[in-house]
């Protein structure tokens, strides 16, 4: 991971010892770094410089504010999912004519509130959602701009929870109906037909079935055109991977080279809804060893973050590395240990059967590539305030959330 290194001995987040801020701020704590953000979100700019295109980071990777208006002081637009998505995007100042709405189950409140934000486009999933969204804006005398999410029937080769671009997934309209929605969308009063928008999942490691797909929506843009049916703007999606432990996913150039050449023959704007490789290998957890516990039959390291926190490993059995933050114990003998935090359930776990250099309790680790979807998919189960988020700038870092408290966590509630 760029900008988490070891500096006399200490693990750093771009020049800032994690030991201390974790001391100053307490654990669990999520640290971002803001140099990471700009490299990442610059890499897709300078990949697709070529062509017009807009980076709209999407924001359910990391929703947090200080992360948002870090990369919209950058010049990202925002691919959003929710009203809340919404809100937070324009709260952290991105411009709402960089702003798509995606997403299966949009309401009606949802739809009138980006109306009336006036976005760049609407990712429309079904013909029940077209029909909403026309009513919608003729009831507020507008017209929606809008593409059709095409559900290309790619294999993504992805963990089967985070792929949608096949035929069985909920997302989407079949390549198959595409031209007869669209030409039903063009009919329609209270819409304006602009775009395609695909998404076949999330942490591909391959960008040729991206390639694949998106030739297949040129291939349709082609014939929309023949129809009359001008479609400007092609929203190629997110999904593109990161190295969690020793995947080789392709870099942005990489990517961009393979999209591209498709892209180029019908001359549209290019949107891109990149998440994690634009956040992931951003940020990391930083936890504190509460307790061993050698069971005889397994050993256990009992951490202070726990699934609440960080699902990713329980859910997906997703790896993330797990390192001490003082660099002397990692050459302290490894042992092969399952590291769990504090939930009562079993499926509560950071890593399991895991080789680490032996830590002691009240060791600080910290658990990398957790920038996205760590903190965003966080939850109070057990009654947890949710963990305080840092953006490391330079020598100095702010704290964009601090840590919840036991009001906070009832607030909003009542007692009879
Ligand atoms: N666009 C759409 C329509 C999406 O559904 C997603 C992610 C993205 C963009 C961003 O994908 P990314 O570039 O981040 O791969 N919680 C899972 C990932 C779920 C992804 C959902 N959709 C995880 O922790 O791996």
């Amino acid at each position: 991971m760029a900008h988490f290194d070891y500096r006399d001995g200490h693990l750093c987040c771009e020049q800032v010892d994690l030991g201390k801020l974790a001391a100053e701020v307490g654990t669990p704590a999520y640290v971002y770094s803001k140099a990471a953000l700009l490299e990442s979100l610059a890499a897709y700019d300078r990949a697709f410089r070529d062509v017009p295109h807009v980076v709209c980071y999407s924001v359910k990777a990391n929703s947090n504010l200080g992360v948002l208006s870090v990369l919209a002081k950058a010049g990202a637009g925002a691919d959003i999912v929710s009203g809340g998505e919404l809100f937070r995007a324009l709260r952290a100042g991105v411009p709402a004519k960089k702003i798509i709405f995606s997403g299966v189950g949009k309401s009606r409140d949802e739809l009138r509130d980006a109306l009336k934000a006036e976005i760049l486009m609407f990712n429309v999933e079904s013909r029940s959602e077209l029909r909403v969204l026309d009513e919608v804006a003729r009831e507020m005398g507008v017209r929606a701009p809008v593409a059709l999410r095409v559900n290309p029937d790619v294999d993504p080769q992805t963990h089967p929870y985070i792929a949608t671009g096949l035929k069985t997934s909920k997302f989407g309209i079949p390549y198959a109906d595409a031209l007869q929605v669209y030409e039903e969308a063009a009919a329609l009063k209270g819409l304006s037909v602009i775009g395609a928008d695909m998404h076949i999942g999330s942490q591909l490691t391959k960008a040729t079935p991206v390639a694949d797909a998106v030739a297949r929506v040129v291939g349709l843009v082609k014939s929309l055109r023949e129809r009359r049916i001008e479609v400007r703007m092609i929203d190629v999606g997110g999904g593109l991977g990161i190295r969690y432990r020793d995947e080789t996913p392709p870099t942005q150039e990489q990517y961009a080279m393979l999209l591209l050449p498709a892209l180029r023959e019908v001359g549209v704007t290019v949107l891109l809804e990149p998440g994690r490789s634009i956040v992931g290998n951003a940020g990391a957890l930083l936890s504190r060893v509460l307790y061993r516990k050698d069971t005889g039959t397994k050993k256990f390291v009992v951490i202070d973050a726990a699934m609440n926190d960080l699902i990713r490993p329980s859910l997906y059995d997703a790896h993330h590395d797990i390192v001490p933050l003082d660099e002397r114990r990692r050459a302290a003998p490894t042992e092969k240990v399952d590291v769990v935090g504090p939930i009562c359930e079993s499926g509560d776990f950071l890593a399991k059967d895991r080789e680490l250099p032996k830590v002691e309790e009240d060791d600080l680790v910290a658990l990398m590539s957790a920038g996205a979807y760590g903190f965003a998919m966080a939850s109070n189960y057990n009654t947890r305030p949710r963990a305080a988020e840092v953006l490391v700038d330079g020598s100095r870092y702010t704290i964009v959330r601090r840590r919840e408290t036991y009001e906070d966590l009832v607030a909003g509630e009542t007692t009879l």
